[in-house]
């Protein structure tokens, strides 16, 4: 499977921060924002990534990332001219996804919970159709909004409603197969002129092809589009960081941890940031003997039996 990161847009909620910089370039406490989307598909296996962004912005990104090898990854890029909407995604990355399966998400989402890796990677292994989540919100007006069945049945997807039929609002990470560059193709602008992703998944869900993974408790997912909820996001990396001395979206750690780099060149990044909490806890998790502890690690231990 591959991946796609949506990082375009003109933020126009979080005006006059991103007048000049990319909305996914602001950190998210001690990290840019892109890092926890990508943390997001490295964790569900995914090693090709296409990043998508405006003109103005996708230099940085490219200056940021690189060609993705330090994360033993291949990374690619692709100018969106205007935002004409996130199904665009998939028309944009149709040479990109050749006949893979694709995973995208939103370059302002994240998402973060002991188990959210496991559940990554059972959705990309999709063989067919389409795979996204539903997260429960106080208000879920402005989001996708999905009705569940007892059995995670999508039975109705509607985007930002004014009477939402649930609480359960859909998260920006998806999981396709190829038939989504088809689908983007054919579905109709909505009212504010955007190719919904929304109406992606109701195509899907009309075929009977649509799971939703309800992300019950012991989940967080933020997205960042405006002040307050960018505060609360960076709020939350700070709190667990401090307090468990471990990070969030640590991009070298995961590709570590995935054995997509060695030991020698995770210190080679630890070195390079040595000055930062971020260059110690690489350090530190290149002389652990991460193996040994891996169950208690990724919270295992209790559902041994
Ligand atoms: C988009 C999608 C929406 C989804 C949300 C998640 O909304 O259209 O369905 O729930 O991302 O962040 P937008 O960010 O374009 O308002």
């Amino acid at each position: 499977m591959k991946g796609i990161i949506l990082a375009g847009g003109s933020a126009t909620r979080l005006y006059p921060v991103t007048l000049a910089v990319s909305k996914q370039m602001l950190p998210v406490y001690d990290k840019p924002m892109i890092y926890y989307p990508l943390s997001t598909l490295m964790m569900s296996g995914i090693r090709e990534v296409l990043i998508i962004s405006t003109p103005v912005h996708l230099p940085a990104f490219k200056n940021l990332l690189g060609d993705g090898s330090r994360f033993g990854m291949k990374l690619e890029y692709k100018v969106q001219e205007k935002p004409v909407g996130l199904a665009d995604a998939f028309i944009l990355g149709e040479d990109f996804i050749g006949n893979d399966n694709v995973a995208l998400i939103l370059g302002d989402n994240m998402i973060y919970g002991s188990r959210v890796e496991r559940v990554l990677k059972a959705a990309s292994n999709l063989k067919e159709g389409g795979i996204i989540f539903g997260y429960q919100v106080a208000d879920p007006t402005s989001y996708g909004v999905v009705e569940i069945d007892k059995t995670g049945k999508a039975l109705s997807i509607e985007e930002k409603p004014e009477n939402p039929k649930s609480h359960f609002a859909v998260p920006g990470i998806y999981f396709y197969d190829n038939e989504v560059v088809k689908i983007a193709k054919s579905i109709e602008p909505s009212e504010r002129g955007e190719l919904e992703i929304t109406d992606v998944n109701k195509v899907y869900m009309e075929k009977g092809k649509l799971q939703v993974i309800p992300l019950g408790n012991g989940y967080a997912w933020f997205d960042t589009g405006s002040a307050d909820r960018l505060s609360d996001a960076s709020d939350y990396v700070k709190a667990i960081e401090l307090r468990q001395g471990t990070q969030i979206a640590c991009l070298e750690e995961i590709a570590y941890r995935n054995e997509w780099i060695s030991k020698e060149a995770l210190m080679v990044e630890a070195e390079k940031y040595k000055k930062t909490e971020y260059g110690k806890y690489l350090k530190r998790i290149a002389e652990q003997d991460y193996k040994q502890y891996k169950e208690i690690f990724e919270g295992d231990l209790f559902n041994a039996n």
